[in-house]
């Protein structure tokens, strides 16, 4: 298939397009670099033996996005491009709900107009709010999101829907991916975060990495086993098969279809630093912190309707993650930057 990736220069994205080179599939990134590099897909060609045509540009600019889709003919969109940084959006509100949401509709506007009505959307756990229920299944409620961030996810997919239910030509796939971490095992490609990062696992193998001092655990008085927040990581190699599986739901022209990508296994903070310095031998000295304003206990998925619907199921446990994220941390210290 001739599949458009917005944001595929990205964590998420570039890894799925690395598989879907692989797969055989052509490919047509839009990113604007604000949160990535060209260099993650000049080695994505280097591992693929395969290239991606690069737009660098906006999904902002509607005379780009009619320029790209006029110049190619393409069987799918995987939506990726998006702002994510979830205390950014505290403050930046506006930039966010413009940028996710705007472009989305720009997007999703272009694609109609070439009728090309394909849809594969990158959705979060966050829509679920504080979960009604636990495993979480796809029948779960959408709850109050805590962001703007969350908000964008959330509004889009109702976007989404009113859009399938109106013109029943829209095949979309909306995917709901839990917490993912790890890297490719080549280490050649990974995570990048500007600054210091928000996210876990970014921070323990920044800590390994000697660039940061100790690890704050947010909170150990959650109603969890150990008092520390739980959650379903999943290694973003799965989550990128996951998006090759879906290719398949979209060629069944099944309508709109929402599919939980997590692994079922819920892990605690402590759980997760414990088997990144298992698995790599190091240690990552940490303090008990306040709890962080907005965060949940406990999140992690029911991906059983995956499995059965997609034939989709997350290969790697934790122990992988936490040393494919730390092949890639320790053989790029500075992530893209030289
Ligand atoms: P990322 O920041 O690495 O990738 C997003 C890409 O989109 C970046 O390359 C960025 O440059 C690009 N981009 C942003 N705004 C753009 C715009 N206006 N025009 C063109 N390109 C733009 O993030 P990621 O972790 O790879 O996330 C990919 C998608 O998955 C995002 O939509 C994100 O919200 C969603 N998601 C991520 C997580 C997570 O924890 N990483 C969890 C759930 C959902
Ligand atoms: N945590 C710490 N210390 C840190 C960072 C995080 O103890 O320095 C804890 C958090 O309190 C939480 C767990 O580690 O219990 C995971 O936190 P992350 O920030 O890595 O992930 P979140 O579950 O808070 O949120 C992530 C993304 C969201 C996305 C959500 C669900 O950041 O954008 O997963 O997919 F919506």
């Amino acid at each position: 298939m001739n599949i458009f990736v917005t944001g595929g220069a990205g964590f998420i994205g570039s890894h799925t397009v690395l598989q879907l080179l692989r797969e055989g599939h052509d490919v047509a990134v839009l990113d604007n670099l604000c949160n990535s590099s060209e260099e993650s897909l000049k080695r994505v060609k280097e591992l693929s033996g395969k290239e991606a045509k690069l737009y660098v540009g906006d999904i902002l600019d509607r005379e780009l996005l009619d320029r790209i889709c006029d110049e190619n003919d393409f069987d799918c969109c995987i939506h990726f491009a998006g702002l994510k940084a979830v205390g950014e959006s505290v403050e930046k509100p506006w930039e966010y709900y413009n940028n996710n949401i705007t472009g989305t509709l720009n997007l999703l506007d272009s694609l109609r107009k070439h009728n090309m009505k394909n849809f594969i959307f990158s959705s979060s756990a966050t829509v679920y709010g504080d979960p009604a229920m636990i495993p979480i299944t796809e029948e779960c409620p959408k709850g109050q999101c805590t962001n703007p961030y969350g908000w964008t996810k959330s509004m889009i997919e109702q976007i989404l829907m009113d859009m399938a239910k109106a013109d029943k030509e829209w095949n979309i796939v909306i995917l709901r991916y839990f917490n993912p971490i790890g890297a490719d095992p080549s280490g050649r490609i990974g995570e990048n975060p500007k600054g210091i990062p928000n996210n876990l696992m970014p921070y323990v193998t920044q800590v390994a990495v000697g660039k940061l001092e100790r690890l704050g655990v947010f909170g150990d008085d959650y109603d969890t086993p150990d008092g520390t927040g739980v959650r379903d990581y999943i290694h973003v190699s799965d989550l990128a098969d996951g998006h090759i599986k879906a290719l398949k739901k979209i060629k069944e022209k099944a309508g709109l279809c929402i599919y939980n990508l997590g692994t079922g296994n819920g892990v605690s903070v402590l759980e997760l630093v414990r088997s990144f310095e298992k698995a790599n031998g190091i240690t990552i000295p940490y303090d008990i912190k306040p709890r962080r304003a907005g965060d949940i206990a406990m999140c992690y998925a029911d991906a059983s309707k995956a499995k059965r619907e997609l034939g989709w199921e997350a290969k790697h446990d934790i122990v992988d993650m936490c040393r494919d994220s730390w092949n890639w941390q320790s053989n790029n210290p500075n992530g893209y930057d030289r």
